[in-house]
């Protein structure tokens, strides 16, 4: 079992590089299997979803390149199956983004789903099938894995959603890109790895607009073809950095990041007493003076991100006064304060709002991560803290996180990765 062991209380400086955006990646690796000829995929991350996405791909027939340590070559011409329903599928929530793609490509889709998850109870799918089932699909569920037949492809529809969901507006465009008409997605979702997938479907020759808006209209193309595509900077990993900085104080240049996609993380650390300035491709966070509270409210974008929600309840743990933090997008996506209250916090949930009460530090302590999210603000507890905290369950946060070590041991933090062999290593499943 890996653990992190921090001693905090050391201000972070210096400059770090954010990487690809792992929800991209996640929904542009499956899009390749729509591609006939090869995808060329620049500033992938290097974080384990990406790893088990292209193990899967594999698996089902598909040659893989690497080209760099952040470039690789997929080809998805000669894959024959329609059936993804290996193992591997339970791990990440993202494979079932292999629905919609196989759905485009072969008109039907066996997909294995993830279990269980760790945070949000239950992470229903119902939307997506709604979706397909416009479109001219049957689908069941059996035993853990997901059937969608067509008589032989989608066909184009209006599909109206009734919650905005991320991972239906993406499933939809994905079987939409290759089915015989024009498909209208509304109340879609607009966060910013919605537009990349449409960029990189339509840089291989679908015909997708008003990604990024609430109206999206896909007009259904016979064949996409190979290309290069570069994903987008990672606005959650920017976000946990910045967050970081604004709880250990200090002054950091978090670059590569399209700083509008940060505009939502951002006004709120201003609130909260952190400057924040933007340039072309960077943003530079400094915090000098004691944080202030602040009431957030999470939302789809362009609202205040629920993937930021840990992180900043945890810093509001040590601003001054009385914070409020309400979960607007899942159910239950605080089984992290639990963690903190071991540090000292002061935290009273309340169904979807935690009510946080500042108070002058935080304790070290040894904690666990219950997800990646939950497991990024634990770090960023630790750094925060007076004294040591051991975190395990860190496979979590490798599934998002790329070398979290590294980048902070840069900016000044006292961090280390400890492998103990002698105990068993749980598999992560769930959620991301
Ligand atoms: N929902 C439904 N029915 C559906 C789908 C969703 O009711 O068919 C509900 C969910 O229960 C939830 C809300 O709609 O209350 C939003 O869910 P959404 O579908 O948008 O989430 P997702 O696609 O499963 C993605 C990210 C999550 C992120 C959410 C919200 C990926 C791979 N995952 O999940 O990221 O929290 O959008 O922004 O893109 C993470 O990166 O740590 C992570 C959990």
């Amino acid at each position: 079992m890996t653990k992190y062991v921090i001693n905090g209380g050391r201000p972070l400086y210096g400059d770090v590089e954010i990487s690809g955006a792992k929800n991209a990646a996640v929904a542009i690796i499956p899009a390749a299997l729509m591609v006939d000829g090869v995808c060329r995929i620049e500033n992938l991350p290097g974080i384990s979803d990406v790893s088990t996405l292209l193990n899967i791909l594999k698996e089902m027939g598909a040659s893989i390149r690497v080209v760099n340590k952040r470039t690789i070559d997929i080809d998805c011409s000669h894959i024959g199956t329609s059936s993804a329903t290996f193992e591997k599928m339970r791990r990440i929530r993202a494979s079932y983004y292999l629905i919609g793609a196989l759905l485009g490509r072969f008109g039907r889709a066996d997909v294995a789903m993830p279990g269980g998850c760790n945070f949000g109870g239950v992470r229903p799918i119902d939307q997506h099938v709604k979706g397909f089932s416009a479109m001219g699909a049957k689908v069941s569920v059996r035993n853990g894995v997901v059937q969608a037949v067509t008589g032989g492809t989608l066909r184009g529809a209006t599909i109206y959603f009734d919650v905005v969901s991320v991972g239906a507006t993406i499933n939809i465009m994905l079987g939409a890109a290759l089915a015989e008409g024009t498909t209208y997605i509304e109340n879609a979702a607009r966060e910013p790895h919605i537009v990349d997938l449409a960029n990189f479907l339509n840089s291989m020759g679908a015909d997708i607009r008003g990604a990024g808006t609430n109206e999206i209209k896909i007009r259904g193309v016979r064949r996409l073809r190979g290309g290069f595509y570069s994903i987008i900077p990672d606005q959650i990993e920017a976000g946990t950095y910045m967050a970081a900085v604004a709880g250990t104080g200090g002054r950091v240049v978090i670059k590569d990041v399209i700083p509008k996609h940060l505009d939502c993380i951002s006004r709120k650390l201003r609130e909260m007493g952190v400057t924040i300035t933007d340039f072309e491709d960077s943003v530079v966070v400094e915090r000098t003076d004691p944080l202030i509270r602040t009431h957030i409210k999470t939302m789809p974008y362009p609202g205040f991100p629920t993937d930021m929600q840990p992180q900043i309840s945890t810093i509001l743990c040590l601003a001054n006064g009385t914070s409020t933090v309400t979960e607007g997008v899942w159910d239950n996506r605080f089984k992290f304060v639990d963690e903190l209250a071991k540090m000292g916090s002061s935290i009273r949930v309340t169904e979807r709002t935690a009510i946080i009460e500042g108070i002058p530090c935080l304790t070290g302590a040894p904690i666990k991560a219950g997800d990646l999210r939950a497991g990024a603000a634990l770090v960023i507890a630790g750094l925060c803290a007076r004294g040591e905290s051991v975190i395990e369950g860190v496979n979590y946060i490798e599934r998002g996180y790329e070398k979290m070590i590294e980048k902070l041991t840069a900016l000044g933090a006292d961090i280390k990765s400890l492998d103990l062999p002698d105990e068993p290593k749980a598999e992560p499943r769930e959620i991301g």
